[in-house]
Order: C-alpha cells, then structure tokens, then sequence
C-alpha cells in the first residue's frame, strides 16, 4: 500500500519526474517541450524550495516518490518569494522572451510568476498542485494526500484554498468537483480555470 509522509530532499527528482509525466492536461508532457523541466521548474521546485514543511509525497512500497501534494498558505507572499528568490535560480536556463509555441508560454509564466495571484481569489489565499504517476491514480489516494494538505493547512490558520488548472483536463475536474471544489474565476481566453474551497 502506498503511503503519504513528509518530502524529504531525496525525493526531487522523482517529484520534478512525476511533474512532467503528468503535464500536460494529466498526461505526459516529456516530448512536448524542448526542455521539460520547465514544468517542474514552474509548479515544482520553487515549492520544494521556498514552502517545504507543505510537501507531501505519496511513496510506494519501495519508499519511491509516485506523487505528491504541495503548494504555499499565502500566495501573494510565496509570489513575492518566487520572483525574489527562486527565479534567480533557473532564469539562465530558460532565458526570458526566448521559445516559440508552448516553450516560450511557459518561459513567459517563469519570469511572470504574478499570473498566479488574482483579486479573485483574495478569500482563497492558500493554493496547491497534486499529481500521481498513472498507476498511482484512481485509487483514493488523492483523496487522502488532499486530506493530509487540508489538515496542514488547518493547522496554519489558513480558511481556504485555491489552484489553477487546465479546463481541457477533464479527469482532474471531476476529482476536484467531487472533492467539493467551485469556480472562482476563468481566465479571458477560457483555457484556464481557477477553483476553491474551505480547509474544513
Ligand atoms: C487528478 C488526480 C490528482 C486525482 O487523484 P486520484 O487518486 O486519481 O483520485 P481518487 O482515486 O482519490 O478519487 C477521489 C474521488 O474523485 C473521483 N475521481 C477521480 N478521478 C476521476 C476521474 N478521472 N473521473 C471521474 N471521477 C474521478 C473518484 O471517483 C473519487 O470519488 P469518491 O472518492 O467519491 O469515490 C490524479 O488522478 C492525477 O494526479 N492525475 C494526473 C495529474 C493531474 O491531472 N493533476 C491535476 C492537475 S490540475
């Protein structure tokens, strides 16, 4: 039976892994890009990084990493912090303005972090990105690392919760709805969506 426990720093590579091969709509994203650990780089690292103690990892019998929860209690700070501190990190990699199609997309969000954070979404100040590798799913184990994170964010005082996801990643929006999330905003060209919910 998988577990859930705390990230450990062995873990990165198989989160930045997980990452990629679950990123695109929720499937895998490994050819789509010139360089995929833009993704991971994005929605990955700078949470391992900045916001360790609201990592959690789904381990399988081996102890390997074959999921994981995360994100930040306040957005508009792990923003601030993204750009201040995790950016110079990665920016040399993956040099602004550089890129054609979806490479140069995701280089955009990169140096752009602040498209994360929305007047909307000011009541929903926490926010989190889950993912599992294919023979993790469909199990109940997002769920339960939904539950682990609820629980943290709890702890910290936090009332309520966001993320961001593709619309066109059907599966993920009927765990969230069934996990009692709502809308609470669309992006102008409608290919994103931003939901949320209480911690309770
Ligand atoms: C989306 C994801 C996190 C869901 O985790 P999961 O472990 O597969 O989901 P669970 O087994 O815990 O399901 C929880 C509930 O959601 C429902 N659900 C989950 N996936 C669903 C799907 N594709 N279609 C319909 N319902 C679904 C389940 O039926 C279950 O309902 P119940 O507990 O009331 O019986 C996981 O499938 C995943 O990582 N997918 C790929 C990456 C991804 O899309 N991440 C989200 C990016 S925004």
């Amino acid at each position: 039976m998988p577990t859930i426990r705390a990230y450990r720093p062995a873990d990165r590579e198989a989160l930045y892994d997980v990452c990629v091969r679950t990123g695109h709509n929720g499937g895998d994203a490994t050819d789509l890009y010139r360089d995929p650990r833009i993704l991971p780089d994005i929605f990955t690292g700078p949470y391992l990084a900045l916001r360790p103690d609201l990592a959690f990892v789904l381990a399988d019998e081996q102890d390997r990493a074959v999921g994981y929860i995360l994100g930040a209690a306040d957005t508009a700070a792990f923003v601030a912090e993204f750009r201040r501190d995790w950016l110079p990190t990665v920016a040399a990699r993956y040099p602004e303005g550089s890129g054609t199609g979806r490479d140069a997309e995701r280089i955009r969000d990169l140096h752009h972090p602040e498209w994360m954070w929305h007047e909307e979404l000011a009541e929903y100040p926490a926010h989190l990105h889950i993912d599992l590798l294919p023979e993790a799913q469909g199990k109940g184990a997002g769920r339960a690392l939904m539950g682990t994170y609820l629980a943290a964010l709890r702890a910290l005082g936090v009332p309520r919760v966001h993320l961001g996801m593709s619309a066109a990643n059907t599966g993920a929006k009927a765990f969230y709805d069934r996990l009692g999330f709502h809308e609470l905003h669309r992006t102008p060209d409608g290919r994103g969506l931003f939901l949320g919910r209480g911690t309770d």
